[in-house]
C-alpha cells in the first residue's frame, strides 16, 4: 500500500496549544437561541431613532464580517495547517463564526421590523467603507501564495476590525441598557479573543522560521496594511458615529485594539493609545469575566454547559 489516510489521534498531539485551544473553545460553546433578547425591548423602545439606527447598522456591519469569517476565513486557513488538530480547531472556529453571524439576525428579529431588517442588509451589502474592508480581507484569504498574510488578515479582522461595531453594545451595557444584546456580544468577543490569540500564535510559528530580510519585508507590509485598514476604519467610524457624537471615543477604542492585534502577531504597538485611554465604561463591558446572571432568567457569560453532571435514577422522581 503506497497511500494512506491518517486518523486524527488526540493521544499523540504535536502542539499542546491545539489541544488547549480545542478545550477552551468547546468549554465556552454557546448558542444565540438561549439568550432572552426580548427582555431588552423596553430599553430599545426608550432609544431615539438616531441611536436605534446606530445599533442596527453596526450589527449589519458585524454580520458581514462574521459571514466573511465563516464562509472564507477559516476555509482559507485550513489550506495551511501544520497539524490535524489545528484543522479540528479551525473546524470549531468555522462553525462558531456561523453562530456569530446568525446571532445578529436573532437580535434584528427581536428589535427591528422586517422593512428595517431589509434596509440594514441592503446597507451592509453596499456601504463603501464596510465593503472596502470585507473585500480587502477576502482577497487576501483567496491568495494562496501568502499563507502568513492570510493569518495577518485574519488577526486584523478578529482583533481590530470588529471593534468599531462592538463599541455600541458595550457602551449600552455600561449604561445598564440592552443587557441581553450585550451578553451575545460578550460571548462573541470571548470567542474572538481566543481566535485572535490562536491564529496569531500560528502566525508567529511561521514568522519565526523566516530569514531576517523576509521578516522585515513582512513586517513592513503588515504595518502598512494595518494603517490602510485604519484609514478606512476612520471613515467608517465617522459615517456611523458622527450623528451620536461618539466618534473620538470609538477611534481611541479601535486604536487600542489595533495594538492588541499587533501583540497577537508578536509585534510592537503602532498607536500610543492604551487601556487607560479607553472609556472606562466600555472597558468594563469588555472584561470577559462571568456575568452574574440567574440561570433560569438569563444565560450569562458563565454558560453552564460545561458543568453538567451525570443523570441519576433519582432525577426521574418528579
Ligand atoms: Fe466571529
Ligand atoms: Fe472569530
Amino acid at each position: 500500500m503506497t497511500e494512506s489516510y491518517h486518523a486524527i489521534n488526540w493521544n499523540a498531539v504535536d502542539d499542546q496549544i491545539d489541544k488547549a485551544t480545542w478545550e477552551k473553545l468547546t468549554e465556552q460553546f454557546w448558542l444565540d437561541t438561549r439568550i432572552p433578547l426580548s427582555n431588552d425591548l423596553d430599553d430599545w423602545r426608550g432609544l431615539d431613532d438616531t441611536h436605534k439606527w446606530v445599533v442596527g447598522h453596526v450589527f449589519g456591519g458585524l454580520t458581514l464580517l462574521d459571514t466573511l469569517q465563516s464562509q472564507d476565513g477559516m476555509a482559507s486557513l485550513r489550506k495551511d495547517t501544520q497539524t490535524q488538530h489545528e484543522m479540528a480547531v479551525l473546524n470549531n472556529i468555522q462553525f462558531m463564526e456561523s453562530v456569530h453571524a446568525k446571532s445578529y439576525s436573532s437580535i434584528f428579529t427581536t428589535l427591528n421590523t422586517p422593512d428595517e431588517i431589509d434596509e440594514i442588509f441592503n446597507w451592509s451589502d453596499t456601504e463603501e467603507f464596510l465593503q472596502n474592508k470585507a473585500l480587502r480581507i477576502r482577497d487576501l484569504y483567496h491568495d494562496d501564495n501568502h499563507p502568513l498574510k492570510k493569518k495577518i488578515a485574519n488577526v486584523f479582522l478578529e482583533t481590530f476590525l470588529f471593534y468599531s461595531g462592538f463599541f455600541t453594545p458595550l457602551y449600552y451595557l455600561g449604561h445598564n441598557k440592552l443587557a441581553n444584546v450585550a451578553e451575545i456580544i460578550k460571548l462573541i468577543l470571548r470567542d474572538e479573543s481566543v481566535h485572535g490569540t490562536y491564529i496569531g500564535y500560528k502566525f508567529q510559528i511561521g514568522y519565526n522560521q523566516l530569514g531576517e530580510n523576509e521578516q522585515q519585508d513582512l513586517k513592513d507590509w503588515m504595518f502598512n496594511f494595518l494603517y490602510e485598514l485604519y484609514e478606512n476604519e476612520e471613515k467608517y467610524t465617522h459615517l456611523v458615529y458622527d450623528q451620536v457624537g461618539w466618534t473620538d471615543e470609538v477611534l481611541t477604542f479601535i486604536r487600542y485594539n489595533a495594538n492588541k492585534a499587533l501583540m497577537n502577531l508578536g509585534q510592537d504597538p503602532l498607536f500610543p493609545d492604551t487601556a487607560d485611554d479607553v472609556n472606562p465604561i466600555v472597558m468594563n463591558g469588555i472584561s470577559t469575566t462571568t456575568a452574574n446572571h440567574d440561570f433560569f432568567s438569563q444565560v450569562g457569560n458563565g454558560y453552564l454547559l460545561g458543568n453538567v453532571e451525570a443523570m441519576q435514577d433519582g432525577d426521574y422522581d418528579i
